[in-house]
């Protein structure tokens, strides 16, 4: 019988057998399964365990200081923390087309961690948080079933250059078995039961080249949108908004209209919310949000975020939209 406590022991005794006395280098990137598979490894091999951490300028609100704070300060694990901002937004300059974005995203950052990993000259790991359905969509990719509409950048793709063997102690889970894992090894629920965010982050919500001031505006819009979706309780299933949605953003739209504020007038970028339910992520639907809900997202965002002055919300489903917007 499966029961979580008997498989924590299973798993770390597993890891322990298979790395010895080795160092492991695992690439975190805040999301949910790269975040449990360091607090496992951690878990079973303590301080041979080193993280790096490449921020690429494009996660949400506060998202470094949280991941440092879980990681480093609560639970002591070895974090590299590279602030690599200015080296993306200088690669991402000018770039406006969503792949070629995604694709520089991605190179950039096997490089940066490349750099990383070759100073931790004594590491003979790379960990990584493939979790079972990747297993299979990267097997179905290669016989040539998936059809890929969007390149994928995840941390997952680390090159075998690093001549590290792969350690993969999350294989066999599927994602709700990944978060009871993570609730059981002493994560954050709030982080453990978070949406999915994309590996390229903001750099696909900001339609169009990306830069820093968008960059700054749209997390401060996403950061309202996520607090007010969290302070909802719809009182039939007494749950929160950001429980009733399987994936919630902001995404910045690079044009100027027209407002008024006090005597003025103003003439600021535009913000679409975006909020859909589904079970696959392959359909979806846009979510029936209550309007006061948007309504409270809306006049924060247009109070709160100077240099935005309107904010629409996606009635689009999937397909034919995409849940991302490029
Ligand atoms: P779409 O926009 O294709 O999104 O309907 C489906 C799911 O995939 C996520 N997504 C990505 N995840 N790298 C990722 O790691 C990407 O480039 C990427 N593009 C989309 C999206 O957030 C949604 O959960």
């Amino acid at each position: 019988d499966w029961t979580m406590p008997s498989y924590v022991d299973e798993a770390i005794e597993k890891i322990r057998q298979q790395v010895g006395d080795d160092e492991v280098i695992l690439g975190l990137s805040g999301g949910v399964d790269s975040s449990v598979a360091a607090a496992l490894i951690h878990r079973a091999i303590g301080d041979r365990l080193t993280c790096v951490f490449v921020d690429h300028g494009l996660l949400r609100l506060n998202e470094g200081a949280q991941v440092m704070e879980t990681f480093a300060q609560n639970m002591g694990v070895k974090i590299i923390h590279v602030d690599a901002t200015e080296q993306f937004m200088g690669k991402l300059a000018g770039v406006a087309d969503p792949e070629a974005k995604r694709k520089i995203i991605g190179k950039e950052f096997v490089e940066v961690f490349q750099v990383e990993a070759a100073k931790l000259s004594k590491a003979k790991w790379l960990a990584q948080g493939t979790i079972y359905p990747d297993v299979i969509e990267s097997a179905g990719a290669k016989t040539g079933k998936a059809v890929a509409i969007k390149s994928h950048h995840n941390v997952g793709g680390l090159p075998d250059t690093l001549n590290l063997k792969l350690l993969e102690p999350l294989r066999e889970l599927f994602k709700d078995e990944v978060r009871k894992l993570g609730v059981a090894l002493g994560l954050p629920p709030g982080m453990v039961y978070r949406h999915p965010f994309p590996g390229p982050g903001l750099g696909v919500r900001i339609l169009g080249a990306v830069n820093k001031e968008f960059a700054d505006l749209l997390r401060r819009a996403d950061d309202v949108f996520i607090q007010e979706l969290r302070n909802m309780i719809d009182p039939d299933t007494q749950k929160s908004w950001y429980d009733l949605t399987s994936q919630a953003f902001a995404v910045f739209l690079p044009v100027k209209s027209v407002g008024v504020m006090g005597d003025g007038r103003t003439y600021d970028y535009v913000v679409a919310l975006r909020a859909v339910q589904t079970s696959d992520f392959m359909t979806a639907d846009w979510a029936p949000l209550p309007y006061p809900l948007l309504a409270k997202v809306s006049s924060r965002i247009i109070n709160e975020v100077r240099g935005i002055n309107r904010v629409v919300y996606d009635v689009s489903s999937k397909p034919p939209a995409t849940i991302e917007w490029e």
